[in-house]
């Protein structure tokens, strides 16, 4: 009998490929995206900024970055074929489903969708960039009963995506937060929803099966819905003086806790202290619902921080105290997960072009443990 080979399941641990396009330092907590700390870009840049940044590995001078927020502008409205499949599913169905079957359909309008040569693939990448945003956008508007807004092309990508949910002029300052929210959600490596783009893209498909591959990945609850789950959670809590309860028994059940935990991060990702930290300083002006969740969170935080955040490697993640800040913006839990895979469409774009370029087809091998040259026996003998 053959050794049975070391099975790596989930792939733990395997590279898969190389890329200068983001560095997650699971062990000191650290993220670069093309070698910028994710800190320095919180604290200086800008979501539009950092789409250039991880489709061309470089930052754009002020007229490189003029002419890509421009396309991005003209890129925004949805054709008509879309509009309708959301005005007729939003209210009924999983916003990730619509999301998925909208992009999908996108491709059948989209006059380079069978060109996968690289140029082509960059501008199906701002398109993609900017209809995901204004699907998401849709969908939150016709399902609060206001149908379809047309997009405002003399606005930024991220407020004209708060005005295409919200049908008016957003702040300010909820433009700049929701700004560091997409940054930060941009890119993260080889994550399940990236590698499961790459996947499809390694056969030479298309872009757009390559994207719609990686929104179903991005709906579970182990990877992009966490961030709708961890707020349930939170809801669920209901009273800061209820969280050791909740969470005591729930890790006694061997439940897990949403917005906790990381593949790579065994200590505190960097995400989650920039959202915190965000979260804090919401507090002043903040409703009582979002400072009830807020504490609840920052309760949740120190006991699981305190019981196995240290002796398991499991901390708080980028989703877990996503939900109160989007809460705060008026944003209802349901787009959470979908907001996710508009901030990290740049991201996927970036590996599946970069991947392309030195293309091998992804096919893993499978230990076969089953028996061999069984008889076939007739079914009126079995
Ligand atoms: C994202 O990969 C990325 O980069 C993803 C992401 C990105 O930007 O793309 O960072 C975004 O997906 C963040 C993760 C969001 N998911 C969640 O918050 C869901 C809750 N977290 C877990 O399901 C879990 O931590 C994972 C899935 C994220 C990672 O799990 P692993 O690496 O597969 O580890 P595991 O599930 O095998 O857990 C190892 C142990 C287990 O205990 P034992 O069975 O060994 O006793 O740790 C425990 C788990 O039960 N554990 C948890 C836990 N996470 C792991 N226990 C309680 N609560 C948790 N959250």
């Amino acid at each position: 009998m053959v050794d049975a080979p070391e099975i790596k399941h989930g792939l733990e641990g395997v590279y898969f490929t190389e890329s200068g396009i983001c560095k997650v330092d699971g062990i000191n907590g650290r993220l670069y995206y093309c070698g910028y700390s994710i800190e320095t870009l919180a604290g200086n840049s800008n979501f539009e900024e950092v789409c250039y940044l991880l489709l061309n590995e470089r930052l754009p001078s002020a007229s490189e970055l003029s002419v890509f927020r421009k396309s991005l502008a003209s890129e925004r409205d949805l054709p008509d074929e879309v509009v309708m499949v959301i005005e007729k599913l939003a209210k009924s169905s999983d916003e990730m489903d619509v999301l998925r079957s909208a992009v999908s359909m996108l491709a059948f309008s989209d006059k380079d969708a069978a060109d996968d040569t690289e140029p082509s693939n960059m501008r199906k990448s701002i398109r993609l960039i900017s209809k995901i945003a204004s699907i998401v956008a849709a969908t939150g508007s016709v399902r609060a009963g206001r149908g379809y807004v047309r997009p405002d092309p003399s606005m930024g990508h991220i407020e004209n995506f708060l005005y295409m949910l919200n049908g008016s002029k957003p702040k300010d300052e909820h433009v700049k937060i929701l700004d560091t929210m997409f940054l930060l959600h941009a890119e993260h490596s080889s994550n399940a929803s990236t590698f499961s783009g790459i996947v499809t893209a390694s056969t030479l498909s298309d872009m757009h099966s390559a994207v719609t591959s990686a929104i179903g990945t991005l709906k579970g609850p182990l990877h992009g819905g966490a961030d709708e789950a961890a707020l349930q959670m939170m809801r669920e809590i209901g009273r800061p003086e209820h969280t050791v309860k909740y969470i005591e028994e729930a890790l006694a059940g061997k439940k897990k806790i949403m917005g906790f935990g990381h593949r790579v991060y065994k200590t505190y990702d960097p995400r989650a202290r920039i959202i915190k930290k965000r979260l804090e300083e919401l507090q002043g002006s903040a409703d009582e619902e979002v400072r009830n969740l807020t504490n609840i969170a920052l309760a949740a935080e120190k006991l699981m921080v305190d019981r196995i955040g240290k002796s398991h490697g499991i901390w708080p993640n980028v989703d877990f105290f996503s939900g109160p800040v989007y809460t705060d913006l008026g944003i209802d839990i349901y787009l959470f997960t979908p907001i996710f895979a508009a901030s990290r469409i740049p991201g996927w774009c970036a590996h599946i072009i970069q991947y392309l370029r030195e293309n091998k087809l992804i096919r893993p091998l499978e230990y076969y443990n089953g028996t061999l040259d069984r008889e076939y026996v007739p079914i009126d003998k079995r």
